[in-house]
């Protein structure tokens, strides 16, 4: 299958979750097509399948995908898609932190319009050594809030691979099956 992946990303880990995607597609033969979102992506015109992914900054996502989304929903929702949300929320034991993920998520599919036929939600990473004095310190503070890692002298990866890889097989050969 033709199957395209569009990503917006602040520091890199929704990108390195996209091409991580892309090798396991490949993997399985599939026609990979991988871009992100600030950089001219192609339309999902010609694709059978769709993954777009963003992460969550400031319970937001980023305002690439959604000039994107908006832009293509018609397209996409007439054919397979899905999207895949990244953030540190769903690395938390505290079941609010989950909620409010989903919620932001929802309201997302909500405003754009896109009839996404599954999101999946993945864990990203806490790059405290790459942050300037201002993210590092917001950033603390919603580990702290979280439960998350405070330690400032190293990063931190939550990222399930194992889960990440079986999210995208089962995505698709759901597809395939239909
Ligand atoms: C300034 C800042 C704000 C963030 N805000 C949130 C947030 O509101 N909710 C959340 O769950 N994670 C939040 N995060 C965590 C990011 O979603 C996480 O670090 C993710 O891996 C970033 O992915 P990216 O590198 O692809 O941008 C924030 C991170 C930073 C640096």
């Amino acid at each position: 299958m033709k199957i395209l992946i569009i990503y917006g990303t602040s520091e890199g880990q929704t990108r390195k979750i996209a091409r991580f995607m892309e090798d396991i597609l490949q993997d399985e033969n599939h026609k990979v097509v991988i871009a992100d979102a600030t950089e001219e992506p192609p339309k999902p015109d010609d694709f059978d399948v769709a993954l777009i992914g963003s992460s969550i900054h400031m319970h937001k996502y980023q305002s690439s995908i959604y000039e994107y989304v908006l832009q293509n929903k018609d397209i996409l929702n007439k054919k397979p898609s899905a999207f895949f949300s990244v953030c540190l929320a769903v690395a938390s034991d505290i079941d609010e932190e989950h909620k409010e993920a989903n919620a932001i998520a929802e309201k997302f599919l909500k405003q754009t319009g896109w009839q996404a036929r599954e999101i999946n939600h993945i864990a990203g990473a806490i790059k405290y050594t790459k942050y300037d004095y201002f993210r590092r310190l917001i950033m603390r503070m919603i580990a702290k809030k979280q439960g998350g890692n405070t330690n400032t002298s190293k990063d931190h990866e939550y990222t399930n691979w194992d889960a990440v890889k079986y999210f995208v097989l089962d995505f698709v050969s759901k597809i395939e099956k239909y």
